[in-house]
């Protein structure tokens, strides 16, 4: 697999066990710097044009400049896969920072900004996509602009920690009882057929993957609230899921131990998942009853 980090004035592919990476940069100082994880399935990007358009609206929220226009790095990120015979299941992790240059606060007066991108293999977990997965609720303590894909992620990974020392999947980002989204995905709530989920304000990521959601939801006439919901509505929810690049449409069967109704996937949920398999033309697995 190549690493090909590129420059403002050259792209290079090169093996990434070549890769020499200067200490000095801003990225691994001050986490100044932004990111994207795209999925691929069967050798293509899934929603790339989504994908991009949030990694230009990231930079312009921290005030960085990217190296390239939405073409050349669409052009790019698909030799990418193309370099790498890219026929599997997978992912594309990408990250730009404002550069290297002696460590100051202050952004670099001459500084181009450092950037790369990779391909991993990632087969489709569907155990997980089938029975659904188990959740803990945990205190949301990330700054206010969580709409920033931000190399800053301490918080998440440290809520994603104690969900897996819990021997659960995620961790329910909450404020003061008031659902944000899961450390690295967005999370929905079924109730009497309604679908609540936090609106795209800047205290959570606006997923690419949640796009889709809301289609699927109005295209199967399903009404979609963008209200935040609680830790006590989950108490009695009919359904809950997740959605992200990497989780797909994930059921959650349970929340701090509780289960939700029979601890099985729900029927919308199961649903939505159908829709997303369909969309990403990927292997249909789930069968949905109406
Ligand atoms: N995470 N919310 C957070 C906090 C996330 O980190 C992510 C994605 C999402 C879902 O976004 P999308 O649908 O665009 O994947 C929501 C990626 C997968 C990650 O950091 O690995």
């Amino acid at each position: 697999m190549s690493v090909y980090p590129i420059t403002l004035s050259q792209t290079t592919f090169v093996h990434r066990d070549s890769l020499k990476y200067p200490f000095e940069e801003r990225g691994l100082q001050f986490g100044d710097g932004v990111y994207e994880v795209i999925r691929i399935y069967n050798g293509q990007y899934y929603l790339l044009t989504e994908h991009v358009d949030r990694l230009f609206r990231s930079a312009e929220a921290i005030k960085m400049e990217l190296p390239f226009s939405k073409e050349e790095i669409t052009n790019q990120l698909i030799e990418l896969l193309e370099r790498n015979d890219m026929n599997n299941d997978g992912k594309v992790y990408l990250q730009a920072t404002r550069g290297s240059a002696p460590r100051d606060h202050v952004f670099p007066k001459d500084a181009e900004a450092n950037f790369y991108a990779y391909v991993l293999d990632l087969p489709r977990n569907m155990d997980n996509f089938r029975n659904g997965v188990g959740t803990i609720t945990h205190e949301d303590l990330r700054w206010a602009n969580c709409y920033i894909k931000s190399l800053n992620l301490l918080p998440n990974v440290l809520a994603k920690q104690t969900a897996k020392e819990n021997g659960c999947y995620e961790a329910i980002l909450h404020k003061d009882g008031v659902v944000t989204e899961c450390s690295s995905s967005n999370i929905y709530l079924v109730k009497d057929g309604k679908i609540y989920t936090h609106p795209t304000t800047k205290q959570i990521l606006h997923g690419c993957v949640r796009i889709r959601v809301e289609q699927f939801v109005k295209s199967l006439e399903i009404p979609f609230i963008e209200e935040a919901f609680t830790l006590n509505d989950i108490q009695t929810a009919d359904e809950l899921f997740l959605s992200s690049s990497t989780s797909e449409v994930l059921p959650v069967v349970s929340v701090d131990g509780k289960t939700i109704q029979d601890g099985k996937p729900g029927s919308i949920t199961k649903q939505l998942q159908h829709e997303y398999e369909k969309d990403a033309n990927i292997q249909g697995t789930i069968q949905h009853m109406n």
